[in-house]
């Protein structure tokens, strides 16, 4: 099944809302290693990867999620929540007497498979379930995900090495590699990497007994995905997928912060955080822009550059004048990477071939509101969903969002804002733009609308900030990023300066919820020198 990258996404984002809720409703519990694995457990449930049935959480064929690094249970709790094993309210009983959902998981809950108590037996638990799997003839996998900080344990080697002995190739590990347990980082605790190549180091550890290893970046989903599924398709061997992940990942107080372990957020600052979730941003290098034939080439060098989507703008010579090339070629190009692809349809008729780009691999199909109207459209949308692609509208520039968009907006994944004349990258962004997608923003707003506005044309480190602030929260970048002599330092400018507007609007978020008690809280929160460029922020606010 594909990936159904918006989906992944959406719901991931809903379920670290649903942590920084639960937990503070405690006053206890773990964010920090609930949010490091939240796109690893969020691409099982929610990606279909996992066979499983929230109706039905004792249906015999599912594959099995064990979770043995148990003090995380509030972002297993959150996933199974928006996965729909039991309502979301639920979360607000989180540690109280009685409730289901305690501070690590136990069987009372539905889609819990095992009491991740005591750290460091999941493990064995998974490869005895998986050698169960087996005697009884049985197809289902068993998926563990264990910390860095229980690999501390000598017990999860001597599973390693039962399960290396036996070739539980029905079984995938996951290790979530954040680097930090309790106290202080893993590096220092107990070196999991050492003695071996700084970062490589654990990897060469699982290959000596016996594993088959894959390393991904844990809060890809495209990626992780690819992993996983490259992992349930090997034979022989057990499959441990190292996912690389940044403990408190997405509330930048928390990133990388020990104290995040297990410290519960002020319910004072949970509408923050959930603001900043909402204010995430993606890179969409645009992969022509580069002006390279090579586009395979080119697609790796968009996921070397930190690209969080490849923007592929498809012209068919007819909506635009200049023609690139069609949906055979999108699927050969899928083979490249597993970096979502955000395909840009610049072509007439969308409704003939929208499906094919989709089914090509365009995780989010983008077709224009001057080449279609709100039957159309709603053609294209069931078409697309079909597929599990995500659902794009785009408008030129002389285009307003039509009405009808605004009607459908629940529906739609993307809008694509141009600041550009179709047709070209290179050009100049359009000034005009910046109020128009501010516009727009406002207007979706209120429509229920839970997608992402992604600005295209002429945006780079000088106004990515500005598109942000605009509402923006996908940047495609053409010839900023793939023109750029280092595209990975292009990526990082670009990021860099939204997130500078991302703290800006947190710190007003924070002045009118709370006033100046509020932001003191929360500008107090950080560290280093975010806290530094934030006392001035606030400091600007108040004056
Ligand atoms: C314009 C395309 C854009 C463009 C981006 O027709 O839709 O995606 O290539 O490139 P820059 O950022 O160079 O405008
Ligand atoms: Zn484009």
């Amino acid at each position: 099944m594909p990936p159904d990258y918006c989906r992944m996404v959406r719901d991931v984002r809903r379920a670290r809302k649903l942590v920084a809720r639960g937990t503070a409703a405690a006053g206890s519990g773990h964010p920090g290693g609930s949010f490091s694995m939240a796109e690893i457990v969020g691409v099982l449930l929610f990606g279909g990867l996992l066979r499983h049935d929230p109706g039905n959480p004792d249906w015999e064929e599912r594959d099995r999620l064990v979770l043995s690094k148990g003090h995380a249970a509030p972002g297993l709790f959150a996933s199974l929540a928006v996965a729909g094993y039991f309502d979301e309210s639920e979360m607000d009983t989180l540690r109280s007497l009685g409730s289901r959902l305690q501070g690590h998981p136990d069987l009372r809950c539905p889609g819990v498979e095992f009491c991740g108590g005591s750290l460091g037996i999941g493990l064995s638990f998974s490869v005895g379930a998986a050698l169960a799997a087996r005697l009884d003839g049985a197809a289902h996998r068993v998926y563990a995900i264990i910390g860095d900080g229980e690999t501390d344990e000598g017990q999860v080697w001597e599973a390693a090495m039962a399960a290396a002995k036996y070739g539980t190739d029905n079984l995938t590990a996951i290790l979530d590699r954040n680097c930090i347990q309790q106290d202080s980082h893993t590096e220092s605790v107990m070196p999991l990497d050492g003695p071996g190549p700084p970062g490589r180091g654990a990897a060469d550890k699982w290959r000596a007994f016996g594993w088959n290893v894959i390393e991904a970046d844990g809060h890809r989903v495209g990626q992780l995905h690819a992993a996983l599924r490259a992992a349930a398709a090997h034979r022989g061997a057990p499959t441990v997928v190292i996912a690389r992940t940044v403990k408190g990942r997405a509330v930048e107080h928390m990133e990388g912060n020990p104290k995040w372990h297990g410290k519960a957020p002020d319910p004072d600052v949970v509408p923050i955080i959930e603001a900043e979730l909402d204010c995430q941003v993606a890179v969409a290098p645009s992969i022509t822009a580069g002006g390279s034939p090579d586009l395979e080439g080119e697609a790796r060098r968009c996921e070397e550059a930190g690209a969080d989507l490849v923007h592929i703008d498809v012209m068919d010579g007819e909506f635009v004048p200049a023609r690139t090339f069609g949906h055979e070629r999108v699927a050969r190009l899928r083979r490249a990477t597993a970096v979502p692809f955000d395909v840009h349809l610049m072509i007439a008729r969308p409704e003939k071939s929208a499906l094919l780009y989709a089914e090509a691999g365009g995780d989010v199909v983008t077709v224009h509101a001057e080449a279609c109207g709100e039957d159309t459209f709603g053609e294209i949308r069931d078409a697309l969903r079909s597929a599990r692609a995500g659902v794009g509208l785009a408008v030129s520039p002389g285009t307003e969002l039509p009405e009808w968009a605004v009607r459908a907006a629940p529906s739609i994944d993307q809008v694509i804002v141009m600041s550009v004349v179709p047709g070209r990258s290179g050009q100049k962004y359009m000034e005009e733009a910046h109020g128009k997608t501010a516009r727009i923003a406002a207007r979706l707003r209120g429509a229920g609308f839970s997608g992402t506005i992604e600005a295209d044309g002429g945006v780079g480190p000088e106004n990515a900030g500005r598109c942000f602030a605009d509402g923006a929260r996908a940047l495609a970048c053409g010839s900023s990023v793939m023109g750029a002599p280092d595209a990975r330092a292009a990526v990082g400018r670009i990021r860099e300066a939204a997130a500078a507007e991302r703290r800006r609007l947190l710190v007003r978020e924070a002045g009118r919820l709370g006033g100046p008690a509020l932001v003191e809280k929360w500008v107090g929160l950080h560290g280093g020198g975010c806290r530094a460029a934030l006392e001035v922020m606030a400091a600007a606010e108040v004056a």
